[in-house]
C-alpha cells in the first residue's frame, strides 16, 4: 500500500473529492449564498489539464477514488472528457460524480459512455411546491425525468442525497422510504451541517441520524446492510419493502476517525477536511507541474489536518468562510 497519504492520526487518504466548478444552475436556499456572493473568476479555475496532473499526481500518492463535485459538475463544458481522461489513470479504480440530477436527461448517456457506472443525485422533497422552493424554482418533474434516464442507462447504484431539515422536510422521510423501495434507489438521509450560505443554521433544524430511524421504525422493520467498496460515511439498513436506506451522521456521530478523503476546490486548493477552513494553496503548483512542490505541500497540509471537528447536536460556534457550493459537499 502506498504510505505517502497518512496524517498524524495514522488515518490514510484513498477519496478525492474534486469541485470542477463552484458555478451552479440551481440556487439551493441551504447551498448557495443569497447576498454578497461572487464566483470565482475564470483565470483562477483550474483547466482539465490542470486537474489531470493534480488527479495523477495524487493518485501516485495512494488516490483510488474520484468524486467530482461542484457547484454542480454537469454545468461545467466537456465534462466526461476529464471523465474518459481520469478513467485512464492507472491507479484509479472509481470515478463517480454527485449531482443535483437536472442536466441528467441531457448528458447521462455521455457521462455512462466516458465511464460513469453510479451517481449520486440530491432530491430533497418530493413535494413540487418545497421542492421549487428549495432550489430556487426547478422542476420536480424533469429531475424524475433525469432519475428515470440514469436508471434506464444502466447506472447503478443511485443513490439519493436528502439533506433532513426539520419544518421543511422532515415529514417526508416515509415518503423518501416508499420512494426508494418502488423505484431500486439508495435514498441516503444527511444530518444538516451549518456550513452553507448565509442564512443562518439553527440546531433546532438537525433531526438526528435516531431520530430518522425512529420515524421509519413507525412503518418498517430493517437490517443493517455492510458497506461496499469505496463506500463513504453512510450507514446503510434494508427496510422491510426492500429499500436501502442511508444515514449520514457528520453531527450526532461523527465518522471522522475513519476519514479517507481529501477535497480539491475549483481554484487549486487542497481542503483535507469538509468543516474547517484549513486550506493549502496548490495553484502554482499545479500550474507548473511542479511534482515535488506539490507532494511537499500536501504533506503539510496533511499535518494540519484534525482529528475531528466539534459541531454536536447542540450546536455550532464556527462560521465556515468557504461556502458549500464552493467545496462540493
Ligand atoms: P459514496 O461514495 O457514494 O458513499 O458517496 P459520499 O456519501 O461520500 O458522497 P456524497 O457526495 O453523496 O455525500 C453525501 C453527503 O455526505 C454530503 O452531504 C456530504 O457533504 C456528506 N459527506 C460526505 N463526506 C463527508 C465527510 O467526509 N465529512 C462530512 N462532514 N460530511 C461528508
Ligand atoms: N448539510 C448537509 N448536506 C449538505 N449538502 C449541501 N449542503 C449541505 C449541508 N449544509 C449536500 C447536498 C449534496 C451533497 C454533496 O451535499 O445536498 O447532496
Ligand atoms: Fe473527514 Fe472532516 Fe468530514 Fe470529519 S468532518 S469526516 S475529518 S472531512
Amino acid at each position: 500500500m502506498n504510505e505517502n497519504l497518512k496524517d498524524k492520526y495514522n488515518r490514510t487518504y484513498k477519496y478525492l473529492r474534486v469541485s470542477v466548478t463552484d458555478r451552479c444552475n440551481f440556487r439551493c436556499k441551504y447551498c448557495v449564498p443569497t447576498h454578497d456572493f461572487e464566483f470565482i473568476p475564470h483565470g483562477k479555475i483550474l483547466k482539465y489539464e490542470d486537474i489531470l496532473f493534480a488527479v495523477e499526481s495524487l493518485s501516485q500518492l495512494g488516490i483510488e477514488k474520484i468524486r467530482l463535485t461542484g457547484g454542480e459538475p454537469l454545468v461545467r463544458k466537456n465534462i466526461s472528457y476529464l471523465i474518459s481522461e481520469i478513467g485512464k489513470i492507472k491507479n484509479i479504480k472509481e470515478t463517480t460524480l454527485t449531482t443535483n440530477g437536472s442536466l441528467l436527461s441531457k448528458y447521462v448517456n455521455e457521462i455512462y459512455d466516458a465511464g460513469i457506472r453510479r451517481i449520486n443525485i440530491s432530491l430533497d422533497s418530493l413535494r413540487e411546491d418545497r421542492y421549487e422552493y428549495i432550489t430556487g424554482g426547478f422542476k420536480l418533474n424533469e429531475i424524475l425525468d433525469g432519475i428515470n434516464k440514469a436508471i434506464k442507462t444502466g447506472l447503478n447504484p443511485i443513490k439519493i442525497n436528502v439533506v433532513a431539515i426539520k419544518t421543511f422536510n422532515d415529514d417526508e422521510i416515509l415518503d423518501f422510504c416508499n420512494f426508494a423501495g418502488e423505484n431500486n434507489l439508495n435514498v441516503r438521509f444527511i444530518e444538516f451541517m451549518p456550513i452553507g450560505n448565509n442564512v443562518e443554521w439553527k440546531k433546532e433544524h438537525i433531526i438526528t441520524g435516531d431520530e430518522i430511524l425512529k420515524i421509519i421504525s413507525k412503518k418498517f422493520t430493517y437490517e443493517p446492510v455492510k458497506k461496499g467498496n469505496f463506500e463513504g460515511p453512510a450507514v446503510n439498513y434494508r427496510l422491510s419493502n426492500g429499500a436501502k436506506i442511508g444515514i449520514i451522521t457528520p453531527i450526532s456521530n461523527h465518522f471522522c476517525s475513519e476519514c479517507d478523503k481529501l477535497r480539491l476546490t475549483a481554484d487549486g486548493k487542497l481542503r483535507p477536511c469538509l468543516l474547517s477552513d484549513n486550506e493549502i494553496n496548490l495553484f502554482d503548483e499545479i500550474k507548473s507541474r511542479d511534482f515535488a512542490g506539490f507532494k511537499e505541500k500536501i504533506k503539510e497540509s496533511l499535518k494540519l489536518k484534525e482529528l475531528d471537528h466539534n459541531i454536536t447536536n447542540d450546536g455550532c460556534t464556527a462560521k465556515f468562510k468557504r461556502t458549500m457550493s464552493k467545496i462540493g459537499g
